[in-house]
């Protein structure tokens, strides 16, 4: 099964993304956690644009979501969160691959704001939090691996502000395109109830 999460920046991709993939036991595939675990030139490349909020060019990001995707994990199906993000690789997507479920979390951008200017993540094993509404057991501190957590430097006001228009702009567009293998969920709701409502609609 291999399923598409599209929703705004801070409507909680990643977060349920990570429990379905958990859950199907498949790959949970972040372009964005793609990038920011880069070295060396390449990340300062895309560094310079994840940090002002803009998309990283479609030809390097389908490169490294194609080689993602061709590892042998991903055999029996994979959770796509944050790829495609426009008509243009939504187009190279299907070239490659066969999608067979697309889940929409939706979620207004002013609560969007808000959850992404009070998040917190941990580098080494990638779990996110929130100082409001979803906060480590200790300050700071990861729950799973005792790592440090961290401010994303694209959580600032003007790449967040950038990151939405871009989402409504060129993203949203797309889920025209799959029409016939949507579901979408209501992104204001708690985790669990989020989790569960998507399991129901994918059964
Ligand atoms: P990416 O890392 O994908 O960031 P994003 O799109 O901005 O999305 P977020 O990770 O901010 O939001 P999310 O929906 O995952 O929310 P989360 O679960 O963390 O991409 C970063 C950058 O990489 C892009 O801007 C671009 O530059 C580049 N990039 C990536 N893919 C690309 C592509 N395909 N093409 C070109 N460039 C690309 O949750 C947010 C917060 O809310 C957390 O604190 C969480 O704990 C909390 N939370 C989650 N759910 C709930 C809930 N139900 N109730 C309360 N709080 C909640
Ligand atoms: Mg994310």
């Amino acid at each position: 099964m291999n399923i598409i999460f599209i929703g705004p920046q801070g409507s909680g991709k990643g977060t349920q993304a990570k429990i379905l993939a958990e859950e199907l036991k498949i790959p949970h595939i972040s372009t964005g956690d793609l990038f920011r675990g880069l070295a060396g030139e390449l990340k300062n490349e895309v560094d310079s644009y994840i940090n002002q909020g803009s998309l990283v060019p479609d030809e390097l990001t389908t490169k490294i979501l194609k080689e993602r995707i061709s590892k042998q994990d991903c055999k029996n199906g994979y959770i796509l969160d944050g790829f495609p993000r426009n008509l243009n690789q939504a187009g190279l997507l299907e070239k490659i691959t066969k999608i067979n479920k697309v889940v929409e979390i939706t979620l207004d951008d002013k609560l969007a704001i808000q959850r992404i200017s009070s998040r917190i993540s941990c580098k080494k094993c990638g779990t996110v939090y929130n100082l409001v509404t979803n906060p480590p057991k200790r300050k700071e501190i990861c729950d799973n691996c005792q790592t440090e957590l961290y401010r994303r430097a694209d959580d600032n006001p003007d790449a967040i502000k950038k990151r939405l228009e871009t989402y409504h702009n060129e993203t949203s567009p797309i889920l025209q395109k799959y029409k016939s293998v949507l579901v979408s969920v209501n992104g204001d709701q708690e985790i669990d109830k989020i989790a569960e409502e998507i399991r129901e609609k994918l059964r």
